[in-house]
């Protein structure tokens, strides 16, 4: 299994400060950083799109993690990478031809990901398995923060991880949606490497806590 990260998403950090959040991400240790990117469309709601990415790559040298719950995510995989995403994920049921699209988002030099929704079956993506640096395991629906982790999630974590593990394949899992300090064990011993976390992380007093606190439960 890879070293285990925390991604905090920035949908719960101050917008209106976010050159100074990056910052104090970045000094606080935190590795990466997890963009929600929204269109009104693929979920209920609407957050930011290239022209803020690439104002805020040159403000720290954290590792942008671009999740992308937009419809037809082929038309600007070009334009995030340009903007300074590191990797870029794209949700299985945002695409028509999916494999075609994480050959777009590897060709334009970002790392490879794909999303799956709470209800969607980790057999989608069987045979991309060996083209992905990331899954997604989607344990919220997409489009909010601060909603509770789906239960069912950590079953197919389990799952992603025999899949994975039986191939040979060192292909991140990453959850996002509802994961805590009070479940983050739980989630780490399912199988997961790379927790994402907005309202809880955010909650922390600083951000050196957040990730102590994090980094103590994911390591056991
Ligand atoms: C939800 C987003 C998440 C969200 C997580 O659609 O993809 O990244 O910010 O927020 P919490 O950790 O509060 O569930
Ligand atoms: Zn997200």
């Amino acid at each position: 299994m890879n070293p285990c990260i925390v991604s905090p998403s920035l949908l719960s950090s101050d917008f209106a400060r976010l050159a100074e959040e990056l910052q104090a991400l970045e000094q606080a240790g935190v590795p990466w950083v997890h963009w929600d990117v929204m269109d009104g469309m693929f979920v209920p709601n609407i957050t930011l799109g290239p022209p803020v990415i690439k104002a805020a790559r040159p403000k720290c040298s954290l590792f942008f993690d671009v999740h992308l719950m937009i419809e037809d995510p082929g038309r600007y995989i070009e334009s995030f990478a340009a903007a300074g995403a590191d990797l870029i994920c794209v949700h299985a049921e945002a695409c028509l031809h999916l494999e075609r699209v994480v050959s777009q988002i590897a060709e334009a030099g970002c790392q490879t990901a794909v999303a799956l929704n709470p209800a969607t079956p980790l057999e989608q993506i069987d045979y991309l398995l060996p083209q992905l640096d990331m899954v997604l395991i989607m344990s919220v629906n997409p489009g909010f923060g601060g909603q509770s982790f789906i239960p069912f999630s950590l079953d197919k974590i389990r799952g992603l991880r025999h899949r994975l593990d039986s191939r040979r394949l060192g292909t991140r899992i990453q959850v996002d949606g509802g994961v805590t300090t009070a479940n983050a064990a739980e989630i780490v011993t399912a199988g997961a490497d790379t927790l994402v976390s907005g309202s809880a992380f955010f909650k922390h007093p600083s951000y050196q806590e957040g990730l102590a606190a994090f980094m103590a439960r994911m390591q056991g």
